[in-house]
């Protein structure tokens, strides 16, 4: 069984006093609930914050990052690095974002290097997929994720892909209020699930977890929790609001 996992895309919101009264409020509400993940993905200046929150009182959420450079230091000036996050306790990283993709130029080749990256130092990536609305509208939208799903795993081996997350988040859904209808997110996460028991097997296939991103709220949540193929959801402004993010993991 795939456990459920929710996880909070904060974007380039919140400062670190922001970020740990948001974690604080948050766990207030969901510290008696344990069956889903919850993953909160602060900017970075705030993960020493936030992780010092969650080791002093010992709260049961994970900390994600919002991208990382797949080098583990060099001459890259403004980049972080994944032996920088692994120092924070960092467990999940957001790996190609549409917002990385669109403005500031992420390759499918960056994105796989920064998920074979993620996995070799055991940081779990959270791959994200999805076609724009020309791309949609032209019906290109199974085309577009499969090359991007493919060329995001190219040469990352069977035994470390079964423990990445693979988020689909059409762009036109995110951050717009239109959310993809559950049932045109559980055909394409089906169809990522075929590409998986292509490139690897059944079983691999079967054990990847699936999210959809892209305009979640409370509203919408049971929708996608209730697909075969989706396990959970990749949230941004529903997840900078204590009571919708509380509310999310606890109707997932
Ligand atoms: P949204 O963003 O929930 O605000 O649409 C989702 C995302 O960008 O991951």
């Amino acid at each position: 069984m795939r456990k459920g996992i929710i996880a909070g895309n904060w974007k380039m919101n919140l400062t670190p006093d922001e970020s740990v009264s948001l974690v604080e409020e948050v766990w207030e509400r969901i510290a008696n609930l344990d069956r889903v993940e919850v993953v909160v993905c602060p900017p970075f200046i705030s993960i020493p914050r936030v992780r010092e929150l969650l080791d002093s009182r010992k709260m049961r959420i994970h900390l994600g990052a919002q991208n990382m450079h797949w080098e583990e230091s060099g001459a890259y000036t403004g980049e972080i690095s994944p032996v920088m996050l692994k120092f924070y306790g960092v467990t999940h990283v957001i790996i190609g974002h549409s917002e990385r993709r669109q403005y500031f130029g992420e390759t499918d080749q960056a994105v796989n290097r920064k998920v074979l990256s993620a996995l070799f130092h055991d940081l779990t990536p959270i791959m994200c997929v999805g076609e724009s609305l020309k791309e949609r509208e032209s019906g290109h939208t199974k085309d577009v994720v499969v090359t991007q799903v493919k060329r995001g795993l190219f040469e990352v081996p069977g035994n470390l892909a079964r423990r990445v997350i693979i988020a689909y988040e059409p762009v036109w859904a995110i951050g717009t209020g239109k959310a993809a209808s559950g049932g045109d997110a559980q055909d394409v996460a089906h169809l990522i699930r075929e590409v998986l028991t292509e490139l690897y097997n059944e079983e691999i296939s079967e054990e990847v977890r699936i999210q959809y991103g892209g305009s979640v709220s409370p509203d919408n949540i049971s929708d996608f929790m209730s697909m075969p193929d989706i396990d959970g959801a990749l949230v941004g402004g529903a997840s900078i609001k204590s009571e919708s993010f509380a509310e999310l993991v606890r109707l997932a």
